[in-house]
């Protein structure tokens, strides 16, 4: 037992001189290792008497666990001795600087995006992708919108020197993707539209739109409503109603404006919704025959609905943004307030 202690305070005092791991590796060995002083003494205890093996066993165990910790404190102060030693070395690190932690985080219109586009998803409809350029067939005659209709005075479009223009809406797609997938179809193109517009706290000059396309034998009204009722129901995670209005879109017979029930106040009246309990939602209609022809699709076999949904307008609902100018402002401080559900 004496000579276990003396073992034990010669092994201190020769840790508190290790200076580097070499060392410490063989001190290591010296004492725990296979052929080490504690390791034998642990196997020469079958010759001590009955009586004193648990007492010095008990002893031999202590000394073994402390000795033990000793040795990996001292590993890892060797360890940050390192660090601190490169840290000191190195000029480019400043520790002093505060640290902020800034995450990044998608833009409100993107995530409003990925929602909507996952909501469509899980309805059946197909993603599809529109161009930003398009020719002015697409975006004007494939959906009923001939030269010189007044139609065309509605939407002030940037022309390019080739005669395409930046597309106005995504219904500009709608000929290309009738005619790659013919009917029956379900699809949604969300994309970015550009006018020719004054800005102001409501108007911009680029913005999103998703437009959403069903065409199959019976469709009718009562399937867009419950379509719209559905997506309304995930964005907004409540019951929303709406009703339509009618409305004139030269794609469309009937066309009609879709309002749905104020989100903020559940139609009571309020701010928002300028206390009529409705807001403006997104223009639809039953897809006018013209436009099913021009796509290659039978208007006799076939009819469908179409909507064209503004989600500036559904991303400022949804996350308290009050000027449409932010949304495309790259104001991170202001954008960063979006309050993203
Ligand atoms: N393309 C129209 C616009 O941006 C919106 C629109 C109205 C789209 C009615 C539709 C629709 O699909 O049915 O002004």
């Amino acid at each position: 037992m004496v000579e276990l202690d003396e073992i034990f305070k010669k092994a201190k005092a020769e840790l508190n001189s290790i200076k580097d791991t070499a060392e410490l590796n063989n001190f290591y060995q010296q004492y725990l290792g296979k052929t080490g002083i504690i390791t034998q003494s642990l196997r020469n205890m079958k010759d001590l008497p009955n009586e004193d093996k648990k007492t010095f066993g008990m002893k031999l165990n202590s000394v073994k666990n402390e000795l033990f910790i000793l040795i990996k404190n001292k590993e890892k102060s060797f360890e940050i001795e390192k660090i601190e030693q490169k840290i000191s070395k190195t000029k480019d690190i400043d520790l002093t600087t505060p640290c902020q932690e800034k995450r990044g985080s998608l833009h409100p219109i993107t995530i409003l995006q990925n929602r909507l586009i996952d909501i469509f998803l899980s309805m059946g409809f197909t993603v599809e992708d529109g161009n930003e350029i398009e020719t002015e067939y697409n975006n004007f005659e494939a959906v009923n919108i001939p030269k010189n209709h007044p139609a065309r005075d509605m939407q002030d479009t940037f022309y390019l020197e080739n005669g395409q223009v930046l597309k106005t809406h995504t219904s500009a797609a709608q000929n290309r993707i009738m005619r790659k997938y013919g009917a029956p179809l379900k699809a949604i193109f969300p994309g970015r539209c550009f006018r020719n517009e004054e800005l102001d706290a409501s108007h911009e000059n680029t913005f999103f739109q998703i437009e959403g396309m069903m065409i199959d034998k019976d469709v009718s009204v009562a399937n867009l409503i419950y379509f719209m009722e559905e997506m309304l129901k995930n964005v907004f995670q409540k019951e929303i109603k709406v009703r339509l209005r009618p409305g004139f879109f030269p794609f469309v017979e009937p066309g009609f404006e879709l309002d749905i029930s104020c989100p903020y106040c559940d139609g009571r009246g309020c701010r928002v919704c300028k206390h009529g309990g409705w807001i403006e939602l997104c223009p639809c209609g039953m897809i006018h025959p013209e436009v099913l022809k021009m796509g290659g699709i039978d208007p006799e076999e076939y009819q469908g609905f179409a909507f064209g949904l503004g989600f500036s307008r559904l991303a400022m609902m949804t996350y308290d943004i009050t000027e449409i100018r932010l949304l495309n402002s790259g104001n991170i401080k202001a954008l960063s307030q979006a309050k993203i559900k």
